[in-house]
């Protein structure tokens, strides 16, 4: 039995005062679910006063991304002993949103402002060994864009994506600290969702790929979880597929009734 894991990711929202806010609420409605792995996600300039905050209770921190190197000159990075000395446990890395694939066009968003986002699939893989090595554990974002899914290349795009990111990562590693969350990039932030049942087919696509790497035994003990629009009224339906073993929660991660609406969920 793979324990579920529900993680919050703010993105690029909430104060410092807002964040200890969502903590003080968020904490009453989550006590008791021992069953479940709870992450909250915050900015970086949040990540030490939300770690202090959920200090004591079930709620654990992660940071939205990570640099590979673990000091020097690197302006504007953060790394993995920085990070854990935040209080986080967790990293996201590869978010869709780092790598540059959006679900909805923004405007102005021209080829050249698109490289500012810059995540490939080598630095995925790199921050994912930095991470490991230095005992955070990676959330490491998958997923493909509408056009490639119009162009029937998820399964393929997907089980790319999960390959390079474990290129040189141990199948103890993979089994006991790597998480995969699917994030249809169509799904994110566009209040469209992935029917659960395609949802669970694609997560299976991810363990099969680890599988064919790693061996059975190291596939069915790896978490996956499915990210894009779950909300409080869609998560009991996602959270039940057999290859599904969490979610990660934008937009529904920003009010502590949704989120703990969701936790509820997957306590079952
Ligand atoms: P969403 O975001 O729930 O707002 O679609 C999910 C994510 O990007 O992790």
């Amino acid at each position: 039995m793979r324990k579920k894991i529900i993680a919050g990711n703010w993105k690029m929202n909430k104060t410092v005062g807002e964040a200890l806010a969502f903590a003080e609420a968020l904490t009453p409605l989550v006590a008791g679910k021992d069953s479940v792995d709870i992450v909250i996600c915050p900015p970086y300039t949040a990540l030490y006063s939300v770690s202090k905050a959920f200090e004591g209770t079930s709620v654990a921190t992660a940071a939205q991304g990570v640099f590979w190197k673990t000091s020097g000159a690197y302006t504007s990075y953060v790394s993995s002993p920085l990070i854990l000395d935040a209080g986080a446990k967790y990293v996201l890395i590869g978010h869709s949103e780092t790598r540059g694939r959006f679900g909805v066009a923004e405007e102005g968003l021209t080829d050249d402002l698109l490289k500012a986002f810059g995540e490939t699939d080598a630095g995925v893989n790199v921050k994912a060994k930095a991470a490991l090595t230095a005992g955070l554990i990676p959330i490491i974002c998958i997923g493909e864009t509408l056009g490639e899914r119009k162009d029937g290349a998820t399964d393929v795009t997907v089980a790319d994506q999960v390959v390079k990111a474990l290129e040189g990562i141990s199948a103890e590693l993979v089994s006991t600290q790597v998480i995969f969350a699917y994030e249809p990039v169509w799904a994110i932030g566009t209040g469209e969702v992935c029917a659960a049942d395609e949802a669970n087919r694609v997560c299976g696509v991810v363990r099969a790929t680890i599988e064919s790497r790693y061996g059975a035994e190291t596939a069915s003990a790896v978490r996956i979880q499915y990210g894009g629009s779950m909300k409080p009224d869609n998560a009991a339906e996602l959270l039940s597929q057999e290859h599904i073993d969490g979610g990660l929660i934008g937009g529904a991660s920003l009010k502590p009734a949704d989120f703990a609406a969701i936790v509820a969920a997957a306590a079952g």
